[in-house]
């Protein structure tokens, strides 16, 4: 055998994409498990918001979101959008046959198998809720609880409104406007927790940047679960059982 050193086929790239910032989260905690393998992202916020369009919208958007993923190179399509799954993913596995997706739904089966009172609050949009993947996951593993779905589009819109200053790292906000977030999600988080739930699933992905202040309104009365680590993972195992990366 000669010295010659042995190049390894270069690891394919991944692509995100969301109705804007939301999906980040989904990206950052890829990079934090896999900062080698490339990646591509689009914000599609001249969109968003997706939650509360008709599903044929956001599988239109959705679709022109995946070719331009494919164009720039992308060889898996990570749908970091709790909405975009819901209302997309099947259909465009479907056109897509050699592509493999990943997506996101919201993270009711741990919820339900770790609360204790028997209470769960789920925040997302109305086209999650309205959603079969969440109809059947809740069906499936939630049938002994109490599920209390609350639709927050006012976190996608703060969220976006502060996209700049997130992306930037100058985030959370303090002073007065700090405050006004926090009374913003005080308001949804409060009744939830009144409820008596113990569980809170951000089934949204522009929600994790808002964490800071659910966390402190939650004041460890309840559980905050934010599937982007799961998710994360399973995309490095999609790269895994294809043999592209190791
Ligand atoms: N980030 C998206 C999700 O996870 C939705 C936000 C929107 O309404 O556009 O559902």
């Amino acid at each position: 055998m000669s010295g010659e050193p042995v190049s390894r086929p270069a690891l394919p790239k991944v692509g995100f994409f969301d109705s804007g910032i939301g999906g980040l989260c989904i990206l950052r905690a890829f990079q934090a498990l896999r900062p080698d393998v490339p990646t591509e992202y689009i914000a599609d916020s001249a969109n968003c918001p997706y939650g509360n369009k008709p599903a044929d919208e956001i599988l239109r958007l959705s679709d022109e979101n995946t070719r331009r993923l494919l164009d720039m190179g992308c060889r898996v399509v990570v749908v970091a959008c709790n909405t975009a799954t819901a209302a997309a993913i099947d259909t465009l596995r479907r056109r897509y046959p050699h592509v493999p997706f990943v997506g996101i739904e919201p993270a009711i089966k741990p919820a339900a198998l770790r609360s204790k009172t028997g209470v769960v609050g789920v925040l997302a949009t109305e086209g999650t809720f309205n959603g079969r993947l969440y109809k059947e996951t809740k069906a499936k593993f939630a049938k002994d609880v109490t599920v209390i779905a609350v639709v927050a589009d006012e976190f996608v819109t703060t969220v976006e409104k502060s996209a700049a200053a997130i992306v930037r790292g100058d985030w959370p906000p303090t002073g007065a406007a700090g405050q006004a977030v926090e009374r913003m999600v005080r308001r949804r988080i409060e009744p939830l927790l009144n409820a008596g739930a113990d569980r809170l699933v951000l089934g949204c992905t522009h929600f994790p940047h808002l964490r800071p202040f659910i966390e402190k309104v939650c004041d460890g009365r309840a559980e905050v679960i934010d599937p982007a680590a799961a998710v994360a993972r399973q995309i490095q195992r999609v790269l895994l059982q294809r043999d592209w990366a190791d």
